[in-house]
């Protein structure tokens, strides 16, 4: 017997899509709802329809604009459960397409939560894609503790100091960073993800209606959209190596991340939409451990066998922090969740898909070009 029905708005992305795949092995009825943006699957094998050819057929596919009058309503037919990953997802493209992305990641949101607060529905508990990004810097240890630094200064970046140091010039060391972190969005985007967190959880509160923010860390993996240049840096790295070109590295490449495997950020939403807990809150989802752009760029040249080492830029883009890697012992302590996937397992698996996929258009010297133009790296 089915546990439900799941609509799964952006299902047909790369995150979602995975999401599909573990519903349905739970017994889930899924739904996705996705208006196959260009910039996300113009280049992927797609059926006659449109849609991506990895995306399992027993979902019930819905091709609708989440903008559109009338869309999320009527695909709410049946639906007991929400995932609602859809958004443009481009944090250096957000900073000149301001509209669009105000639009697409913080409209949306309004549009859906009206309907479920006025129209009948049956949707009993929800789960959104939030993000890392609204953190801004990470959290750094210093001498009086564990402090937020706000954003480097214009000055320090044009002079090519990249670590952050404590008020009388002391160093300050990168930490996990935790859920309870002061919130300094960078970008639109991360403005944008921060709004559509709140706005779920206030109005998921006031419904009742049990509301979960997953704040995904660097996903990776396979369907991994490789052609895209705005969006994840494992795939613009490795799209660069299989056209032979180098990865282009902002800053000296020493930033840190955290690189979650994609199986482990869809079961963290199966999960969370598979459980009974009433709850209204916010959740890290990345893999706990940190890496360098450099070491990742290294990582993928060798699992590709390229002798190709990054091009450093020695350049900051507008909106980029510094370091930030997650504490997850919040998802742990409350969903008993703790990451599968180890790095180099995980980008095996990238690359394998990659190697079956087909050969990515590298945009990555577009992408710079425009973001150059626009005076947004300095
Ligand atoms: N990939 C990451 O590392 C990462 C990190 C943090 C947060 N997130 C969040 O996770 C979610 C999924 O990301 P992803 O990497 O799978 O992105 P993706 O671009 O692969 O998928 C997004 C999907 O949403 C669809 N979409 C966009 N706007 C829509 C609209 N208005 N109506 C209907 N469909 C629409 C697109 O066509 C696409 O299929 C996003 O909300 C993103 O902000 C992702």
């Amino acid at each position: 017997m089915s546990k439900g029905h799941v609509l799964v708005t952006g299902g047909a992305g790369f995150i979602g899509s995975h999401l599909i795949d573990q519903l349905l092995e739970r017994d889930f009825e899924v739904s996705v709802l996705d208006c196959l943006k260009p910039q996300v699957h113009a280049d992927a094998e797609v059926d006659a329809d449109g849609w991506p050819v990895y995306l399992d057929r027993r979902a019930r596919r819905i091709r609708g604009d989440i903008l559109d009058d009338g869309v999320f309503e009527s695909a709410l037919t049946g639906v007991t459960h929400l995932a609602h990953l859809a958004a443009s997802v481009g944090v250096g493209q957000s900073m000149t397409n301001i509209v669009d992305y105000c639009r697409n990641n913080v409209m949306t949101a309004a549009i859906m939560l009206e309907t479920l607060s006025r129209r009948p529905h049956k949707v009993q508990r929800i789960a959104v894609a939030s993000s890392m990004s609204i953190y801004g810097e990470g959290a750094y240890s210093g001498r009086c503790g564990t402090v937020a630094p706000a954003l480097r200064p214009h000055e320090q970046l044009a002079a090519h100091e990249w670590e952050l140091a404590d008020e009388d010039g002391s160093p300050l060391v990168p930490v996990p960073t935790a859920e309870d972190k002061l919130l300094q969005p960078a970008s639109i985007y991360a403005v944008n993800k921060r709004d559509h967190e709140e706005m779920f959880l206030s109005v998921g509160r006031a419904l009742g209606i049990p509301t979960v923010a997953l704040r995904l860390f660097n996903a990776y993996g396979s369907r991994q959209a490789l052609s895209n240049p705005y969006t994840g840096v494992a795939a613009i790295f490795i799209s660069r190596l299989l056209n032979d070109q180098p990865p282009l590295v902002f800053e000296d490449g020493s930033q840190r991340r955290d690189f979650v495997h994609v199986h482990d950020v869809a079961r963290a939403f199966a999960t969370v939409l598979d459980s009974d807990m009433s709850v209204w809150d916010y959740y890290n989802v990345g893999s706990g451990r940190s890496i360098t752009v450099r070491e990742i760029a290294a990582v993928l040249a060798r699992l590709l066998h390229k002798n190709i080492g990054p091009e450093i830029l020695g350049q900051h883009r507008v909106g980029d922090i510094r370091h930030c890697f997650a504490d997850i012992s919040k998802l742990e302590r409350d969903f008993g969740l703790t990451p599968r996937r180890g790095f180099e397992e995980g980008m095996g698996e990238l690359i394998e898909w990659v190697s079956r996929a087909r050969r990515p258009v590298d945009r990555a010297q577009t992408c710079l070009g425009e973001l150059q133009g626009s005076r947004l790296v300095v």
